[in-house]
């Protein structure tokens, strides 16, 4: 395969993980990053040894850029794709894929009009784990799934919040909890049932000093029948780490910290799929993210993008986590259950 040209837009901390897979790649090619503030710019280009740009549009008009990776506060993820959709470039962009599904939406069409490939980052669909949980759900191991269910116990310090201005607003973050930390495990149970029908939810301010939830649960009605809870918190003291528990008539798999932790299912052995502890996640206070499920991600989606595929989180995939955020939000705060 030949190399692919990839350019970042966003210095900060999950563009550090980028870079990292990145470097691993050996079919992607990095040009450069671009940082609104020089400063930020300069220090994590010398840090981690890339070439910058002056400013966004220099980078959109360079002809070796073929995909640019999008590592923004939520906000200006659309207006931002949109910027590159009409350049003509590829476009990858961090989750959640916006805090506007309408604005998301208006990207995605962007995109196909103009015979564009897009992808969002859900790095934990790549996970061995998650990959077997989603093969055997398919094959219907469990049979009909009457539950499932998402329990994202977090905790964040009061430091977390204060250390970006965009954190814990509604105008950049566009929530909190759930559209930020959640919103990974709200993906990947979305995904493993197919799709939400609908959700009731309720959130609120329970520990920190933020505009934002730090505590959100809801009650989901999924595409293929199933019911089931979705808790996310930055709130609980010590945190803990994630969990899915989906039950079948034909059993239970409970995937925890990326690991699966139980797999009872009729006529299958529990040993030859619980494996030792391979993978934690944010949990706790410091989010030191591994860049191994990015670079599994981000080899995945540059190969279907040199071959002209989609990649498995398209646009419309990575709109769906977002989709069940707001309509959580919305029905917080009408008190009624949102049809998705
Ligand atoms: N997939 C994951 O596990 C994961 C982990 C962390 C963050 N993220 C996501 O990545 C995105 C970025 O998060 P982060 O933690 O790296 O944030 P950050 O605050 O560390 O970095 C954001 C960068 O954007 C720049 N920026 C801020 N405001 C800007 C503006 N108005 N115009 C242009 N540039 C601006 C900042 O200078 C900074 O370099 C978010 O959407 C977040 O949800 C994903």
């Amino acid at each position: 395969m030949n190399q692919i040209g990839v350019a970042l837009v966003g210095c900060g901390m999950v563009a550090a993980v980028h870079i990292a897979a990145l470097k691993e790649i050996p079919a992607a090619k990095i040009c450069g990053v671009w940082n609104r503030t020089r400063e930020t710019m300069l220090e994590f280009a010398e840090k981690h040894g890339v070439n910058t740009y002056d400013s966004y549009e220099a980078m959109l008009s360079d002809p070796e850029v073929n995909t640019v990776i999008i590592t923004l506060p939520p906000a200006l993820h659309g207006d931002y794709g949109l910027q590159a959709a009409s350049a003509g470039k590829n476009i990858i962009v961090e989750k959640p894929i916006d805090i506007d599904p309408e604005k998301a939406d208006r990207l995605i069409q962007a995109c196909r009009k103009n015979n564009l490939k897009m992808a969002v980052i859900f790095q934990n669909r790549y996970t061995a784990a998650a990959q077997k949980v989603k093969n055997a759900l398919d094959q219907g191991v469990l049979g009909k799934i009457i539950l499932a269910d998402a329990y994202v116990k977090w905790y964040r310090s009061p430091e977390y919040y204060k250390s970006g201005a965009w954190r814990g607003t509604w105008e950049i973050e566009g929530g909190g909890a759930l559209i930020t930390q959640a919103i990974h495990t709200i993906d990947l149970i979305q995904w493993f049932m197919g799709g939400a029908h609908s959700v009731y939810g309720r959130i609120k301010t329970a520990f920190h000093k933020i505009k934002t939830e730090d505590l959100g649960l809801a009650i989901v009605e999924y595409k293929n029948g199933a019911l089931g809870v979705i808790e996310g918190s930055t709130a609980v003291v010590p945190g803990f780490k994630e969990r899915i528990e989906v039950h079948g008539e034909k059993g239970t798999i409970v995937l925890e910290g990326g690991n699966i932790k139980e797999w009872k299912v009729e006529g299958q052995r529990e040993s030859d799929f619980v494996a030792g502890e391979q993978i934690s996640f944010g949990d706790t206070n410091s989010p030191a993210i591994s860049h191994v499920n990015h670079k599994a991600q981000l080899e995945e989606v540059l190969q279907a993008f040199f071959h002209n595929e989609e990649p498995l989180v398209n646009g419309e995939e990575g709109l769906k986590s977002l989709q069940i955020v707001k309509a959580i939000y919305t029905s917080s705060q009408s008190g009624q259950k949102i049809l998705l």
